[in-house]
């Protein structure tokens, strides 16, 4: 007998993703057996280094494997707030540090304990693809402002003004950014948080998740650090996944006021808990040794992100810039809207090129819709070398089979 399930309401508030089809098809490929080369993976391609791995395993040999306390070890902690003084010059306490599986999770815990019915949460796009999802699930309202590529994907404190209303309860701000790389320069902040100190109830999630992967000298700075006026209502989050090559350990921390973190922690202890025993004992190491990979990790990073750029500005239809930050580059194909496929499809939408560069290149990317902007696809360079190379090359001679010009079915006169 066929029955249907009853699903809450609030799961009508939020879409499925564009990305879905996309990866879904890619799969199937695969099971094909054909060759994709997939560019939409939002992970570096390097292993944990060893000596955090090693933590870990020492972990459940010391027999570290049971509950901890719910929002992280009086240790971890205190790496937390050390890592903060170091590279940052913010001044916490181990209760105001809040540690979740992910940064994911503490992003959310934040968002489910500061938001109300209604309240609208001012979101820059292009965004990361879980904000305004997780924004709906409180049953707070999305305020998407577009930063398109003129302004360099940066939100400027004229727009901030303009999308402030009294039901504004909270801001969220990515540098550098995923999905465009975009970093924020210190004096922009502080343009930013001019605008911020006019709206005394405006809290802000700063999302540093992507701090180390910095390139070309540009200095990352956080909006507690350079607006300390701010330091009271903003929650400073980060974690280990992207820049330590963690993303599996599930280990992300929250630094804010006491009162939203004893919150989060009350949620967090009626949901998952702790986050692993061990990835917390992983990420004491992580924090705490000295970040020699990491030199290493950004040449290789910043060598694929020159040579993937050049590759995609020398397509005829598409164009990037070259980001300071993340390992995406955010891709216009813009170009390519109106052009047609050797099977006689019109390239309509940044889908209708995600579909073709997969299903003629191999190659699958992410379209820009999912980030909010279109139309636009996003590459993650975090791929092995020949395979991006190879990828790009692919992508180009894919695009050399499109036509220019729309078909049409008048017959040419004379
Ligand atoms: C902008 C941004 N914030 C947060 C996260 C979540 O990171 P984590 O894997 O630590 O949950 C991601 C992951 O893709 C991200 O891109």
């Amino acid at each position: 007998m066929l029955t249907m399930t009853t699903l809450a309401r609030r799961l009508s508030t939020i879409a499925p993703s564009a990305t879905i089809e996309i990866s879904r098809r890619a799969a199937e490929m695969r099971r094909e057996g054909l060759d994709i080369i997939s560019l939409s993976q939002g992970e570096p391609d390097f292993d944990t280094p060893a000596h955090i791995a090693h933590a870990g395993k020492r972990a459940i040999d010391e027999g570290q494997t049971r509950y901890t306390d719910v929002d992280g070890t009086p240790e971890l902690k205190q790496a937390i707030v050390a890592k903060f003084e170091r590279d940052n010059a913010l001044h916490y306490s181990t209760d105001q540090i809040s540690v979740g599986t992910g940064g994911k999770q503490v992003i959310f815990n934040a968002l489910m304990a500061l938001i109300d019915p209604d309240d609208e949460v001012i979101i820059p796009a292009p965004y990361w693809v879980s904000y305004p999802d997780m924004v709906r699930l409180t049953g707070g309202m999305p305020v998407i402002v577009e930063c398109g590529e003129a302004q360099h994907f940066r939100l400027t404190p004229e727009q901030l003004e303009a999308a402030i209303t009294p039901q504004t309860k909270c801001l969220i701000l990515n540098s550098p950014g995923n999905p465009t790389g975009t970093g924020y320069h210190r004096e922009e902040l502080i343009a930013l948080g001019e605008v911020l100190k006019r709206h005394p109830q405006v809290f802000v999630i700063s999302d540093d998740i992507y701090e180390y992967l910095a390139y070309d000298g540009w200095a990352f700075t956080t909006l507690a650090a350079v607006v300390p006026e701010l330091f009271e209502r903003t929650l400073t989050v980060n974690g280990v996944s992207k820049g330590y090559a963690m993303t599996g350990w599930r280990i992300g921390f929250g630094a804010g006021p006491k009162d939203l973190i004893r919150a989060m922690a009350m949620l967090q202890g009626q949901m998952t808990t702790n986050p692993s025993a061990i990835s917390q004992a992983a990420a004491v190491e992580a924090l705490n040794a000295p970040k020699d990979f990491l030199e290493e990790h950004l040449e290789i990073l910043r060598q694929r992100r020159d040579m993937c750029a050049a590759a995609i500005n020398a397509i005829d239809g598409l164009s990037c810039r070259v980001p300071e930050g993340a390992f995406y580059l955010f891709v216009s194909c813009q170009g390519l809207m109106g052009r047609r496929t050797p099977d006689g499809e019109v390239l309509e939408r940044d889908v209708d090129v995600a579909r073709f560069l997969l299903e003629t290149a191999h190659v699958a990317v992410v379209p820009g819709s999912a980030f909010g902007l279109a139309p636009w696809f996003r590459v993650s360079f975090a791929a092995a070398t020949e395979r991006l190379g190879e990828a790009c090359e692919r992508m180009a001679h894919a695009c050399q089979t499109l036509t220019a010009a729309p078909v049409t079915d008048q017959t040419p006169i004379g």
